[in-house]
């Protein structure tokens, strides 16, 4: 103490020395001493305290993109008031340019400008000697993430060896010069960075290296939200799906999982007091949107999810599974409800794997060996690998690997894959790179931000193979026009104009070629090309429409006589457009009763029936339902409640209120075809508006919507414009077509497979 008081000055030394006499008070019982915040600051950058002064307290540095801090990354304040690690005299904390591994590690060309190092923003450029041949980028960029743009350089010639010279990516260096068949290549880091993917790289028969590039990291590169999603994305999906397009109708427009077997998962999130509580909001955050995408897949996992730090917070029991005690709705329940509570500052990795080897000893013993056989396991684990008690872990994960390992069958690794989601501000590399399990380099992600992970997780599904799945949407919405469309990515805006009056609709994407909507927003001697149909799917918004089929029934007029000026049954139309919607995240089809696809989303299996799905969609008396409506926030949604048995009778009975109906029978205007919401009991409901009309009243079914009825017409118009956010009063109602009741019309025009577009497949009763 006497040698921080000789060099510190002025209302330093008195600052300290307080803090002293205070500590010296506080002796007797144990002694708690608070760290103080001299020659804390940061040149370049800031810091903040997770809980404030106080011995357990985490010091955070932070410096702006393209730069990280030096010498530490973070600071422990210890129960005797001083940090750990101390700051150094001599090495002032600042933040240091980020810089990219050594580039000229290139064999057979030229690098330039030559540069002894290489900071963010630097460019380089690549030439081979002549009689060489280039392959990967030619430039290069040096990122804030602390990698080289674009790929590994290689000059090669062609020797006729069997691989292809693997290269040398940056920063490393190589042994092994020979391609043939079985030959070996070894890397490693030069300096102290740490090498991620494979180290060793074996060239196989099929004219392929084994294994996966590596790459050097330095303590600051990480993995940008792009690719881990790439990679932790082909990784996981090969655990969950064999993809097999079925039916002959286009090659990968449905997807069956076919994989044999029972998939095990299993989850771990870091609580300790190293990681940051935002950090731990957003692993929940992505832990559920994950267990909901892989739901998505039709796979059914069982889960164990923990957290831990020094000891461990179980959220769901893998056992329970077996006991169907639990379902996939706990699951995702469990982990938004955890709360972190007071935390402890010791971390103990090992209790974590021990206790998944442990749970797969119980499944091994329960299931008996042969059917465990069938078993994959999946261990995730979200950590910065600051483990400080329990010991290492890597005995455990020896033992994981021996239970599914067969030593005679290499093919056995594919049942095991270890993730480790490094996240915090300082991360242990060393500790935790051993701990991985699965094709090298797809195990192990380095995470400076994972505030994205929950995008990046869902970004797995937002692929090829899962194109034609019905109803798919993304969960979270940030309120930007993107983040709706990939929420909502079936919804389209109809506008028709004809004699100069211009009406807007809504209406659904139904299949590529169609879109489903009211036959009401199409006047007397409307022509397909005075209809527009918009949607966003990067091929311009606006649509041409080919033709449109209105229900045949479709009659306004038809019971005049019956006092019922403007009779609204059958008031749905299909409209064909030109050419097909590309379909993306953010242009994908909903599902609509009774099609194949749908019981897929609904998980009812091959042998269901049209009955089963509107049971299970439309069964409560009060269901909860939605439709949208246009914003200045380009799309909002509102939520109703349908009345449906006891609930119908007083419902539609408000449609005597409705001008131009002058019967006292209520059900010669809204028939069995129509669903009513509305009113303000038991929950007030939103009200439709003129322009919400043909839109979707739909309800999501875990990660799928399904699209139930479509807005047709209400007694009363409560909207001042014809769109927006606008609620029910006491009286009013909206009448909205239901479905379930059109299925011959939609199978008719859809199913019909005698088209120059892809049938819709219909259940057959
Ligand atoms: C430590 O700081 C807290 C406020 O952060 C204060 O309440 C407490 O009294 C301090 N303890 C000591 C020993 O100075
Ligand atoms: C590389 O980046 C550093 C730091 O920004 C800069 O000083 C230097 O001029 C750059 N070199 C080249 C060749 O652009
Ligand atoms: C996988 O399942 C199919 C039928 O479902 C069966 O024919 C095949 O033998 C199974 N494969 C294994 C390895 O059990
Ligand atoms: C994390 O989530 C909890 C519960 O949702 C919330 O109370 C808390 O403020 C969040 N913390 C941070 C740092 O976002
Ligand atoms: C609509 O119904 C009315 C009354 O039944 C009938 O006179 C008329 O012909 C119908 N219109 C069409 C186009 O079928």
């Amino acid at each position: 103490m006497s040698t921080s008081l000789r060099f510190s000055m002025g209302f330093t030394v008195h600052w300290s020395w307080l803090a002293t006499l205070s500590c010296l008070l506080c002796m007797g019982g144990e002694v708690r001493c608070n760290c103080t915040e001299t020659n804390m600051q940061i040149e370049g950058g800031h810091y903040r305290l997770t809980k404030h002064l106080r011995a357990g307290s985490m010091l955070v540095y932070n410096c702006p993109e393209g730069y990280y801090p030096y010498p530490a990354m973070t600071r422990l304040c210890q129960p005797n008031g001083r940090w750990r690690p101390a700051p150094k005299r001599f090495s002032p904390q600042r933040c240091r340019l980020v810089e990219c591994p050594d580039p000229s590690v290139l064999e057979y060309g030229n690098v330039s400008p030559p540069q002894e190092k290489y900071y963010v923003d630097n460019e380089t450029t690549y030439e081979c000697y002549s009689g060489y041949t280039m392959r990967g980028s030619s430039s290069r960029v040096c990122l804030p993430s602390g990698k080289w743009s674009g790929s590994t350089p290689i000059c090669s010639r062609d020797s006729g060896d069997h691989c292809a010279d693997p290269g040398i990516p940056a920063g490393a260096s190589r042994t092994g010069n020979m391609f043939g068949i079985d030959d070996t290549v070894r890397y490693s880091c030069n300096g102290n960075l740490i090498l991620v993917g494979s180290n060793e790289r074996v060239c196989q028969e099929n004219g392929q290296w084994s294994g996966n590039e590596p790459a050097c990291y330095y303590k600051h590169t990480y993995d940008t939200s792009l690719e881990v999603s790439e990679e932790f994305g082909s990784a996981i999906k090969s655990s969950l799906t064999t993809l097999e397009p079925v039916g002959d109708i286009q090659e990968g427009r449905t997807i069956r999982v076919t994989k044999n077997g029972t998939l095990n998962i299993y989850i771990a999130v870091d609580i300790s007091e190293s990681i940051d509580e935002k950090h731990i909001n957003h692993s929940k955050d992505a832990i559920t949107t994950l267990i909901t995408k892989i739901s998505s897949f039709n796979v059914n996992p069982n889960y164990e999810i923990l957290f831990f730090s020094s000891e461990l917070y179980p959220v769901i029991n893998i056992m329970d599974f077996w006991d169907k005690q639990v379902v996939l709705k706990d699951v995702t329940n469990g982990v938004r409800d955890f709360i972190v509570g007071d935390k402890n500052t010791g971390t103990n990795l090992n209790l974590v794997f021990k206790t998944f080897e442990e749970r797969m000893g119980l499944i091994k013993r329960r299931v008996g060996e042969e059917a465990f056989k069938e078993h994959r396991h999946v261990i995730i684990v979200f950590t910065d690998g600051a483990y400080n008690m329990g010991g290492s872990p890597a005995y455990a994960v020896k033992r994981i690997k021996d239970m599914v390992y067969d030593v005679n069958d290499p093919s056995r690794e594919e049942y095991l894959d270890i993730y480790i989601f490094a996240i915090g501000e300082d991360i242990f590399d060393d500790d935790l790179k051993p701990l991985t399990a699965g094709e090298d380099g797809k195990h192990y992600f380095r995470m400076k931000d994972i505030s994205n992970l929950q995008e990046t997780f869902d970004d797995i599904i937002d692929e090829e193979d899962v194109k034609g799945l019905c109803g798919l949407h993304k969960d979270y919405d940030t309120g930007t026009k993107e983040s709706k469309k990939k929420r909502y990515p079936w919804v389209v805006f109809i506008i028709v104009q004809k004699d100069g009056v211009s009406k807007k609709c809504l209406g659904s994407l139904v299949s590529p070629d169609f879109v489903l909507t009211a036959a009401h927003c199409f006047p007397f001697g409307t022509l397909p090309e005075h209809i527009t149909v918009e949607i966003d799917d990067g091929q311009g918004r606006v649509k041409k429409v080919k033709m449109f089929k209105i229900h045949d029934r479709y009659n306004v007029t038809a019971k005049v006589h019956e006092k019922v000026k403007e009779f609204y049954d059958y008031d749905v139309a299909l409209v064909q457009l030109e050419k097909p919607v590309e379909i993306s995240a953010a242009a994908r089809p909903i599902c609509i009763p009774c099609t194949k696809e749908t019981s897929q989303a609904l998980k009812l299996g091959g042998a269901s029936t049209c009955e089963q799905q509107e049971k299970l969609l439309l069964k409560n008396h009060l269901e909860s339902l939605s439709f949208l409506t246009r914003t200045s926030n380009f799309i909002d949604e509102k939520t109703v409640q349908a009345k449906l048995g006891d609930n119908r009778g007083e419902c539609i009975r408000h449609a005597l209120a409705a001008e131009g109906v002058e019967t006292d029978n209520p059900e010669v205007a809204v028939t069995e075809n129509f669903l009513c919401t509305g009113g303000r009991n038991p929950h007030r409901d939103h009200i439709a508006c003129k322009g919400d009309s043909g839109g979707a009243v739909f309800k999501n079914y875990e990660q799928r919507t399904i699209q139930v009825a479509l807005v047709s017409w209400g007694n009363k118009d409560l909207c001042k414009s014809a769109s927006g956010l606008v609620e029910s009063d006491d009286t009013s109602r909206d009448f909205h077509i239901n479905l379930f009741k059109f299925v011959p019309f939609l199978k008719l025009v859809l199913g019909d497979d005698n088209q120059d577009y892809a049938p819709l497949e219909f259940l057959e009763s």
